[in-house]
């Protein structure tokens, strides 16, 4: 048994509210996301406009309130004009950024209707790679506004009276990124994302905009990337974004749960660099993070590079389907907490992506969908992570890894939700060799019962589930104990827990 570990939660413990948005999620024009993944006419599950109902009742489940679309990658070659209209009518087009070819059966107004269904929103990116600001002010036309102009009007004549109303706004994707179509100087982004947020904002004064930061943390220019873009952007811009993938490669998985080590340091830089700008611009505004994709990606990143090489130019072929196993679920749970721990800041969060591609929910093109390992820890913080962030006063043991020291043993998240009286505490014990005694001091709140302990726990970090079996679920302990405000129970080592207390036990 490990050291033991203490935690504390109290009301007056308040971090900040917590921005529905930080369960978001992100749908790209890759790979078998769009056909085959949400949209799949002739499936025995699809509706009548194609959209495949099992999808849309996982998406649900997972209750995410914005999603980012069309791209990543795909949108910086996007020619958003050929998504809409008469679909007979609607180019296909070469999509540079994965080689493969875009039909445009489905597109904007096919993936409004779609996030009406879900309840979600959309957050959409814009091409600032090979297209520019006058692109982008036709498209905002066409989308929001109702003025009698040729793109509202158009939007009408393809069947869409109201607006979609799209309020958070991409200035680009991953544009420090030598990979991306039309990549730029940080000087050359920062004029150009500037200039298309200033007039867009002319045209809807509601909107908000997300400046495109580094695209992880390993970038060359990272981070005077970020400060060069804000000193440009710094009034026209609310949030700022940041992306990162994690892999297990070595098959370290003690060194790969210690990389939310990592994540902290990437977001405390970030938040630095928007302050620095923040107070060089005797600015009163606060900059605020968008991770808009984040997830384990690393699974299928090597037969990808050889198919993509190899057969270019299908149309959604098999690409970034990552099955992912145990220990993967573990360190996204291990990165909500993170999140949880930063509400202050992070205020958007996008889990890359949500169907098929490095996805939570995947399909069968003939058969059922299914949840991924990944899919439980995004569920349980989507359903009991609403509400007030709690400062999370905690000792635990800490551990050394190869590449990371002083990891702690647990890692946790206290969240209240006041609307329905009900306080959840998230944890992973993070020690591989060793199961941990936590106790937890809830006297704060007083009344507060424990009324379900759900756990992820297996021996085998590698065990994944599939369309036929599913052998990592979610289970609910019963041996704890509460006594006196005071909860205990042993978390088995490398295991993922949700506990929830409310006002009367169920
Ligand atoms: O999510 C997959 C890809 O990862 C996105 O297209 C890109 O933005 C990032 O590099």
């Amino acid at each position: 048994m490990g050291q033991k570990t203490k935690m504390i939660v109290d009301k007056d413990f308040r971090l900040a509210d917590i921005d529905d948005r930080l369960y978001g999620s992100f749908i790209e024009h890759l790979g078998r996301a769009v056909y085959t993944g949400i949209y799949q006419p002739g499936h025995p599950s699809a509706d009548e406009d194609g959209f495949r109902k099992d999808v849309i009742e996982l998406v649900r489940e997972l209750n995410v309130p914005v999603i980012r679309y069309p791209g990543g990658n795909f949108v910086s070659n996007f020619f958003w004009e050929d998504s809409v209209g008469p679909k007979d009518q609607r180019r296909k087009r070469l999509d540079l950024a994965w080689r493969t070819v875009e039909s445009n059966e489905v597109g904007l107004g096919e993936f409004s209707d779609w996030c009406r269904k879900t309840n979600s929103s959309i957050m959409m990116a814009l091409n600032l790679g090979t297209r520019g600001t006058a692109d982008a002010l036709n498209l905002l036309e066409y989308c929001n506004l109702d003025t009698g102009t040729y793109y509202a009007d158009l939007r009408r004549q393809h069947g869409a009276d109201k607006p979609y109303g799209i309020k958070t706004w991409c200035l680009g994707n991953e544009m420090d990124g030598p990979w991306q179509m039309g990549h730029k100087t940080a000087a050359e982004y920062g004029r150009l994302a500037a200039e298309t947020a200033k007039a867009m904002k002319a045209m809807d004064h509601s909107l908000e905009f997300v400046v495109c930061g580094s695209s992880n943390i390993e970038m060359p220019t990272f981070p005077q990337w970020e400060a060069s873009t804000l000193e440009e952007t710094y009034e026209y811009v609310d949030y700022i974004s940041l992306h990162q993938y994690y892999g297990n490669r070595s098959g370290d998985t003690a060194d790969f749960f210690a990389k939310t080590q990592d994540l902290e340091s990437f977001l405390h830089s970030v938040t630095a660099a928007c302050d620095f700008i923040k107070a060089k611009k005797r600015s009163r505004k606060n900059i605020y993070l968008s991770f808009d994709e984040w997830n384990v990606w690393y699974h299928s990143t090597d037969s990808d590079n050889e198919q993509m090489a190899a057969k270019p130019w299908q149309t959604a072929p098999h690409l970034l389907e990552d099955i992912y196993n145990f220990e993967d679920a573990i360190l996204n749970g291990l990165i909500l907490i993170t999140f949880l721990k930063h509400a202050d800041r992070v205020k958007i969060a996008c889990l890359a992506q949500l169907v098929n591609v490095i996805a939570p929910i995947m399909t069968e093109t003939d058969g059922p969908a299914w949840r991924q390992t990944i899919f439980y820890p995004f569920l349980h913080a989507s359903k009991y992570g609403r509400g007030t962030a709690l400062t999370p006063v905690i000792s635990t043991g800490t551990h050394d890894t190869s590449q990371h020291c002083c990891v702690t043993d647990i890692e946790s998240a206290a969240v209240y939700n006041e609307e329905k009286q009900e306080v959840t505490i998230f944890a992973v014990n993070r020690n591989t060799d060793s199961d941990i005694e936590f106790e937890a001091d809830i006297r704060g709140f007083a009344d507060y019962k424990a009324r379900e302990y759900l756990v992820l726990e297996s021996d085998d970090m590698k065990i994944s589930n599939s369309a036929t079996d599913s052998p990592v679920v979610p289970k609910n302990r019963t041996d704890y104990k509460m006594d006196g405000g005071i909860f205990t129970a042993v978390m088995k080592k490398c295991s993922w827990n949700v506990i929830v207390f409310s006002k009367e036990s169920r």
